[in-house]
């Protein structure tokens, strides 16, 4: 694959349009095919609008905005994308749908192109088994939006050739991307080392360890992260993360570690869903600025308040373990989650990195603590954190 190779993109929503654009821009002749063909021109008003705002900006040149836009072709029907070398799937998260595309899709290309879905929360190896030729299907899981964030999870299912693995590896960094390959396992690599960052402060919360305002400020401003737990929740959507993290647990077979939170659900019952509802964790004006005087639900008066450094360093600890885990389970290798989560969510650093800087029998000890406190499974140390810590190893 090289940037002549045609690129078919379907599914023409957040996801789609970002991703068409970034093949566009790396000089890729592409198709956008989408069911519903109003959202085919939705889409290319709105890439012709950003592009013309990155030449407004000087970030880019006008000829090259019009070829950028001219390489994207608005696809009426699916057979036009038969050229196509490597086809993208961004539709809606829906197994029965993604499997049954596929078989459209699989019929209408040659034996050779390369079959790539976007799913956050899907099995690759699921929807790889409804085609005739498994082998050429692979994750390819982008993160919104698509053109800013560098990270790119490549996901071989269980039957994907290691060639094609190679190639889409090579094809991402070419566009610019950051690769990183994961086992075909709940939630890759972010949305599974991720998942402590909001189930445990929503858990700190529910105990009445903090208020809300106070957690966000706390891993802000203690923890250097980009944006509080609450008022990310509030930006991807409750609905949109609480579906995240239930199909996530789920799919661990109902691990403890994974439990979605009650305040998470009744927001979503509220349809208090963030910003997008103008209410959530937080209330928002309609400036999109938060109401100071917000309610928090089911939270109520912090009675066991807890310092901002207790409460960065039990989050902290489980996102550690979670990486740590990753790596004792082969998903990824250790380079690669600490890529994921500085490039695909903007930790201010890798967390095994940050496992190195705490020190592992600190991070030992704190979960420890948590797991005879609570008596539960859910603060399991991983067992090669223990071995680390036994054999006196750090990662870096
Ligand atoms: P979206 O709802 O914005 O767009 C989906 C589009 O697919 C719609 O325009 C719909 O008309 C079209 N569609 C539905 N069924 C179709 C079919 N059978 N054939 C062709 N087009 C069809 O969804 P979004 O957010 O772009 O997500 C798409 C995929 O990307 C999902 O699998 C999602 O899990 C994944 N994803 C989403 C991220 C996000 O932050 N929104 C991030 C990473 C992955």
């Amino acid at each position: 694959m090289d940037r002549s190779t045609p690129v078919g993109i379907i599914g023409a929503g957040t996801m789609g349009m970002g991703i068409a654009q970034v093949a566009a821009t790396a000089g890729h002749p592409t198709f956008l095919y989408d069911t519903r063909q109003e959202a085919v021109e939705k889409a290319m008003a709105s890439l012709a609008r950003t592009l013309s705002t990155l030449v407004d900006k000087g970030k880019l040149p006008g000829a090259e905005a019009e070829a950028i836009l001219g390489r994207i072709r608005p696809a009426a029907l699916m057979k036009e994308m038969s050229g196509c070398g490597l086809v993208i799937e961004a539709v809606v998260e829906d197994i029965a749908v993604k499997r049954k595309l596929f078989q459209d899709i699989e019929a209408k290309v040659g034996p050779e192109a390369v079959l790539a879905t976007n799913t956050s929360s899907l099995s690759v190896t699921e929807i790889g088994a409804a085609c005739t030729r498994p082998e050429r299907v692979i994750g390819l899981h982008f993160f919104n939006p698509a053109p800013l964030l560098p990270l790119v999870e490549v996901i071989p299912g269980l039957a994907t050739d290691p060639g094609h693995r190679d190639a889409c590896v090579a094809l991402m960094s070419a566009w610019g991307k950051s690769p990183v390959v994961c086992k075909d396992t709940p939630g890759f690599i972010v949305n599974r080392v991720a998942r402590p960052f909001y189930g445990e402060s929503l858990r700190i919360l529910e105990e009445g360890g903090a208020d809300i305002p106070t957690i966000d400020r706390a891993m802000k401003e203690v923890g250097g992260f980009r944006m509080g737990p609450f008022e990310l929740m509030d930006l991807i959507g409750n609905d949109v993360n609480y579906m995240v993290t239930r199909t996530v647990w789920e799919s661990f077979f109902y691990d403890p570690r994974y439990r979605p939170s009650f305040i998470q659900q009744r927001l979503v019952q509220a349809r208090w869903l963030g910003r997008k509802s103008g209410r959530g964790h937080y209330r928002y004006d309609a400036n999109g600025a938060i109401d100071p005087g917000s309610p928090q639900g089911l939270a109520g008066v912090p009675h066991s308040p807890k310092p901002p450094e207790v409460i960065v360093r039990r989050v902290l600890v489980m996102l550690i373990n979670e990486a740590i885990d990753a790596v004792h389970l082969g998903i990824a290798t250790r380079d690669d989650i600490d890529l994921a989560m500085a490039k695909g969510v903007n930790y201010p650093k890798g967390l095994l990195k940050w496992a190195d800087e705490l020190g592992l029998p600190a991070c030992l000890a704190e979960l420890e603590r948590l797991q005879a406190e609570y008596g539960e499974d859910r603060y399991r140390p991983s067992p090669l954190l223990r071995r680390m810590v036994r054999e006196g190893l750090t990662f870096y």
